[in-house]
């Protein structure tokens, strides 16, 4: 399809744009494609302003976005798009007939003021008039709920285009503005293009046929008018060609502060943030700021509006010109009688219904060019996919390991020049309780998501018995882990559902979810529910009910376990936890988790020091590491913050 110069999945501007959202993790896993646009401006919505002024301008353009559009209509369901464009081809058909038709109904009016007796001649050509207008109207009607469902169809298309590419790219195109907000953009014109798309190939199918057709038809009247029609139409395409490069280039300057308007517009409105926006007394500041990213917003469309309008103006108005020098020529032909009045008559009919096609036509040629940078988008998002899955892919995993070696680990995130873990190592053996410590910041969740394979180190491996797990399918070895984030997903679907996601073939094993449930001590609370287990965990939908924050993380839990894999990875599972249940928990981790391999990390000592093994990170490195009495032994950093933690806990307790 069209290409545009991107340097495509991971350019340039993912390893030096930043995260676009707090919390968001990702890492260089692989080494970049060649890139050849490593400019400033090859950047978001820049750098789509800078490869749309690189397209190979106008027809060509065209041509490539026609293709596109009728490539990608087609796939979404070839038989309503034959059927739409068989309405359209059959509708410019008898628009052109109905010209010729004009033309007897005149002659036998004309003919009836002659002679009295003709008038039963004009009754059938003004029949077939009135069938052939019916038919125009009902083809018409007929279309535009064809041509509805067309666009449903690309919508559904596009979309399943998308969520196949996000849902195979690595985590790391996260991390990538360039994807990022790519993504955004796919999905948010997923939602209004496909309409303009469709409408534009349609139209122009139907607008060529109609042009074609009474171009033939006034031929056939009068050869000499036509050059002179076509001039008419110089003028409106060129203004039309201008406008729509204008629209497109309003589009992506407005682009930023759409967004902006956008999330304003959330935070006012969202949930979760009323009551922090009511707390600190946000409503007025944020407004303030909503209504000025909008009134800039309304500005700059009002001028571009003005300049849109003045282009129309002119171009009609020289078309305008052109039409009237064409019906000029008419009534000089008809006063030397080289044309009869009933040619004449069609032929101004067949004017003013050639004038509708053409506009037609340009109109759906703006709106092919306007959805373009949409098609440009989709198609740079689905070329990802490929790369994306081979990058993925290997040999199958075992099932479980008996033992895990980290050697050598580095890892820097794109777009920063500090590594955030340097030459860490780490040993687990099947069935250990390891633990891992270090202040915030010190590279303690992005090693746990190097070891559950998300991410990809810079230098260094992690082997399972032995062998690199870069080498195995990445399903597979995420397959035998299970991982509760820090920062958990609550999906707002059932309690049911949000467990059985941990291992989704198995999300109607009502048992295990109920044991799960048990384990992690969320059982009652769920049972308590309107509709136990099947309600709905969030107030977003009927009958829902929010949890509290432990308890969500007891639901996070429940998932790991239900997940049932040897390895599982708990990132700071207790924080939401009160005391009781966070002792709780790490009394019956092996209990629990049977014989699992389990690396927790935690800032609480008193649950750590239940490890078998504790690594202390500093810094993105490994500075000490041992059993509990060991690291005291030591009286190192795991020392110096143990007892720093325990004062706290005594002078509280003493005061
Ligand atoms: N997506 C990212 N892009 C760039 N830098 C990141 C990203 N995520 C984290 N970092 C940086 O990497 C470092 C380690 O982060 P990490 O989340 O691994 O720390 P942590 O030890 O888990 O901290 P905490 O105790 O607060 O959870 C931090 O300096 C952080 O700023
Ligand atoms: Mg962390």
């Amino acid at each position: 399809m069209s290409g545009n110069g991107h340097g495509g999945p991971s350019s340039a501007a993912a390893r030096r744009g930043g995260p676009d959202r707090p919390g968001r993790h990702a890492a260089k896993a692989h080494p970049d494609p060649p890139d050849d646009t490593d400019s400033p401006d090859n950047h978001d919505y820049v750098d789509l302003a800078a490869s749309a002024r690189k397209q190979p301008k106008s027809l060509r353009r065209l041509r490539t976005l026609v293709v596109d559009s009728v490539k990608l209509s087609w796939s979404a369901d070839p038989r309503t798009f034959g059927i739409t464009s068989a309405l359209q081809l059959l509708g410019a058909l008898v628009i052109a007939a109905q010209v010729l038709i004009v033309k007897e109904v005149l002659e036998a009016i004309l003919a009836v003021t002659d002679d009295d007796a003709g008038a039963g001649r004009v009754v059938l050509p003004v029949m077939l008039l009135a069938a052939v207008t019916a038919l125009v109207s009902i083809s018409a009607a007929v279309q535009v709920n064809q041509q509805k469902l067309l666009s449903e169809l690309v919508m559904r298309t596009t979309w399943r285009k998308m969520l196949d590419v996000a849902g195979a790219v690595g985590l790391r195109s996260f991390e990538s503005p360039d994807f990022y907000n790519r993504l955004q953009r796919v999905e948010t014109n997923a939602l209004t293009r496909p309409f303009q798309l469709t409408q534009g190939t349609i139209g122009l199918i139907g607008g060529v046929a109609g042009s074609v057709g009474l171009s033939v038809a006034i031929v056939s009247l009068e050869p000499v008018l036509l050059p002179l029609l076509l001039l008419a139409g110089v003028p409106l395409y060129f203004t039309s060609r201008r406008e729509s490069r204008l629209e497109f280039e309003f589009a992506v300057a407005q682009t930023p502060r759409l967004r902006m308007r956008q999330y304003l517009g959330t935070i006012q409105t969202g949930r979760d943030e009323a009551k922090e926006v009511r707390a600190y007394g946000l409503v007025g500041a944020l407004r303030e700021r909503f209504d000025h990213v909008y009134d800039a917003f309304t500005a700059d469309l009002r001028t571009h509006l003005r300049r849109r309008t003045h282009l129309a103006v002119a171009g009609n108005a020289a078309s305008a010109v052109f039409l009237a020098l064409t019906l000029l020529v008419l009534v000089w032909l008809v006063s030397r009688g080289r044309v009869g009045l009933a040619e004449a008559g069609a032929a101004i009919v067949a004017i003013r219904i050639l004038a509708q096609q053409v506009n037609m036509l340009l109109k759906s040629v703006q709106n092919i060019f306007e959805s373009g940078l949409f098609l440009n988008d989709l198609d740079e998002f689905v070329a990802m996919q490929p790369a994306a899955e081979r990058a993925e892919a290997g040999t199958t995993a075992p099932a479980r390991f008996t033992s895990l070696t980290a050697d050598g680990l580095s890892f820097t995130y794109p777009g920063s020049t500090e590594p955030v873990l340097r030459d860490v190592s780490l040993h687990m053996d099947a069935g250990e309780v390891v633990a891992l410590v270090g202040e915030n910041g010190s590279g303690k969740t992005t090693l746990a998501k190097l070891l559950a394979a998300l991410y990809e180190p810079d230098a260094g491996a992690i082997q399972w018995d032995g062998r690199d797990i870069s080498t195995y399918s990445r399903a597979g070895v995420r397959s035998s882990i299970a991982v509760v984030f820090q920062d958990f997903v609550r999906y707002f679907l059932s309690g049911r559902e949000n467990i059985g996601l941990g291992r989704a073939e198995r999300l109607d094993d009502e048992a295990a979810i109920v044991a799960a449930a048990r384990r992690a001590g969320i059982e009652d609370a769920l049972n308590a529910l309107p509709d136990g287990l099947n309600t709905p965990l969030s107030k977003m939908f009927k009958g829902g009910r929010d949890l509290s924050g432990g308890q969500w993380q007891r639901v996070a839990l429940a998932r790991a376990f239900f997940r049932d894999a040897p390895f599982v990875i708990l990132d700071e599972p207790s924080a939401s936890l009160d005391a009781r249940a966070e002792h709780a928990l790490f009394q019956s981790l092996r209990d629990l988790l049977g014989g699992r391999t389990v690396l927790f990390i935690s800032h609480r000592f008193s649950t750590v020091r239940t490890a078998d093994r504790i690594y202390v990170l500093h810094d993105g490195e490994v500075i000490e590491h041992g059993a509990h009495e060991e690291l005291m032994a030591l009286n190192g950093h795991y020392a110096e913050l143990f007892r720093m933690q325990a004062a706290a806990y005594l002078t509280a307790a003493e005061s």
